[in-house]
């Protein structure tokens, strides 16, 4: 394991945008929070205070919301041709892309991930959800209804837009959570408060001067940075916003449901996850270890769909466990800026002592640390890749979601399907399982019996914006991506005229 922690340098577009005071996006206009208070932005890497920026409450959660309502009910988005609001859209994706390594170097910085990462999946995959999405603008048809009813019936259907939108987004994948919730949005005609994560609200305000710029009218998108428990609870709780689309924890999620109560605002969730990787004898073995290591390590394993728990055939376990410690052996930790680096810090230090806490944990209850189990360096939140061979259901780390680079092995000798899907529902979660054969049968049998929204055959964590995803049971309500997510974003009107 190679240790590579100093910063290099941004680049000039990146170093100037930070150089800038930030501030909320209001009705077209970059103002200060209400109360004037700032807080301020870490590199968690070096632990130094890279940025302020405003912090946002229910004052300026109200002003923000009142400007979606005006931009929703009157003014020039409320009249727009479906084919101006795609063009719109897909201007975002070339923006995007014409500002890409600025992109990826600011989400780098502020979040710790590797910046070769940021460049091809977050920002890439953003790029590609803009362009996905545009095409839904003018796609959302409804339907002619035969009806039995006596009388000339003529009755048909209308997709309209929701409303005002609010969006509450993590801090894993920053950019790519504010595409995943704005692109679909703004295809369906709503209008938007985003509230990114108070550990990585950069690349969500960069990217308001892109929505400027690409020509979006005032008040369609409002970016309102701030903590969890003001401006995230004030939007959640707000009784003019129509409908609240949230990622991040499952506690907070069951918040969400609660306050969305008040006036029955409708709700999206995609929320925690204890997703299983299973290894079956016939696996291509060596693809099944590459796999499932990236499964874990990639993003420090802050993914909701990360492979924490790892299934092998007690006739490949040794194998599994020994190629996925030689693979975290290989990766090369150091500050995300470096384009060598594997891994970074992970994102704030709350989560690094949660998963240092989870180590501690996961050694009492009796797991064998095959390797890692540390934190490398005296600065930045670092965690080594780390092996626990020899866990057990019972034991906290296998139940609970770590979101660090910490897989639990498991075996199983069982070659009944079921009893394999046993093991792999054995958890509140059911967000992504992989499935590692070359046995067509065991693939899609395993496939039906998971209970799980994504089910990967040989290859996990990947997505698509034409894909739908999302959570059973606690890991969330609804799918985001494909052509599930434009129900979350329109309403369905009949109309029945009696002729
Ligand atoms: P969190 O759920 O508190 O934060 C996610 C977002 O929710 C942030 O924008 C935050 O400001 C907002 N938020 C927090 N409290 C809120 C409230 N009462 N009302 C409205 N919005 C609120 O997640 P946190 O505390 O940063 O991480 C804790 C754990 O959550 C992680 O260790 C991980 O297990 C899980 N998590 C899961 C994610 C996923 O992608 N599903 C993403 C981030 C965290
Ligand atoms: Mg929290």
């Amino acid at each position: 394991m190679t240790i590579a922690i100093r910063k290099p340098s941004l680049g000039s577009a990146a170093t100037a945008f930070l150089a800038k005071p930030h501030k909320l996006l209001i009705d077209g206009k970059w103002v200060d929070a209400k109360s004037g208070e700032t807080f301020p932005v870490e590199d968690p890497a070096t632990e130094e205070v890279i940025a302020h920026v405003p912090a946002g409450d229910k004052a300026d959660v109200d002003a923000a919301v009142a400007a979606a309502r005006r931009a929703f009910e009157s003014g020039p988005w409320s009249r727009i041709l479906p084919g101006d609001r795609s063009r719109l859209v897909w201007r975002l994706g070339d923006l995007l892309e014409q500002h890409a390594d600025e992109f990826a170097e600011l989400e780098a910085l502020d979040n710790g991930k590797p910046v070769t990462n940021a460049r091809r999946d977050d920002v890439q995959g953003s790029i590609n959800m803009f362009r996905y999405m545009a095409g839904w603008s003018t796609r959302l048809t409804g339907e002619t209804i035969p009806v039995s009813s006596p009388g000339n019936w003529h009755v048909y259907t209308l997709r309209e837009p929701v409303g005002v939108v609010g969006q509450i987004i993590p801090w894993n994948f920053p950019l790519m959570m504010a595409a995943w919730k704005l692109a679909p949005a703004l295809a369906a005609g709503c209008t938007i408060v985003l509230k990114p994560a108070e550990q990585t609200p950069l690349t969500a305000l960069r990217f308001g001067e892109l929505i400027q710029e690409a020509g979006f009218p005032d008040g369609v998108v409002n970016i309102i940075t701030g903590y969890g428990e003001t401006a995230g609870a004030a939007l959640a709780n707000h009784p003019d916003v129509d409908k609240v689309a949230f990622t991040g924890s499952t506690e907070v999620g069951k918040l969400i449901v609660k306050a969305a109560a008040g006036n029955l605002k409708r709700v999206s969730l995609e929320l925690g996850g204890k997703s299983p990787a299973i290894v079956f004898p016939d696996a291509d073995i060596d693809r099944a270890i590459s796999g499932t290591a990236s499964a874990i390590f990639y993003n420090q394993g802050q993914c909701c769909t990360a492979g924490s728990r790892l299934f092998a055939h007690k006739s490949v376990y040794d194998r599994v466990v020994e190629g996925v410690s030689a693979e975290a052996g290989k990766i090369k930790i150091g500050h995300g800026l470096d384009p060598n680096v594997n891994l970074g810090p992970l994102v704030s230090k709350e989560q690094h002592n949660r998963v240092r806490g989870f180590l501690e944990s996961g050694r009492k209850e009796g797991a064998e640390v095959v390797t890692g189990g540390n934190v490398p360096g005296n600065q930045g939140y670092f965690v080594e890749p780390t092996v626990l061979a020899n866990t057990n259901r019972d034991m906290r780390v296998v139940r609970e979601e770590i979101f660090g680079p910490v897989v639990c092995v498991q075996s199983f000798d069982d070659d009944d399907l079921e009893a394999v899907a046993k093991f792999a529902n054995d958890t509140e979660y059911g967000l992504q399982a992989s499935v590692w054969t070359r046995n067509l049968k065991v693939a899609h049998m395993m496939a039906r019996k998971i209970r799980a929204g994504t089910i990967c055959i040989n290859n996990h964590n990947y997505g698509d914006p034409a894909w739908p995803f999302g959570g059973y049971k606690q890991s969330g309500w609804g799918r985001e991506m494909g052509k599930e997510v434009m129900e979350h974003y329109t309403e369905t009107k009949a109309i029945a005229a009696l002729h």
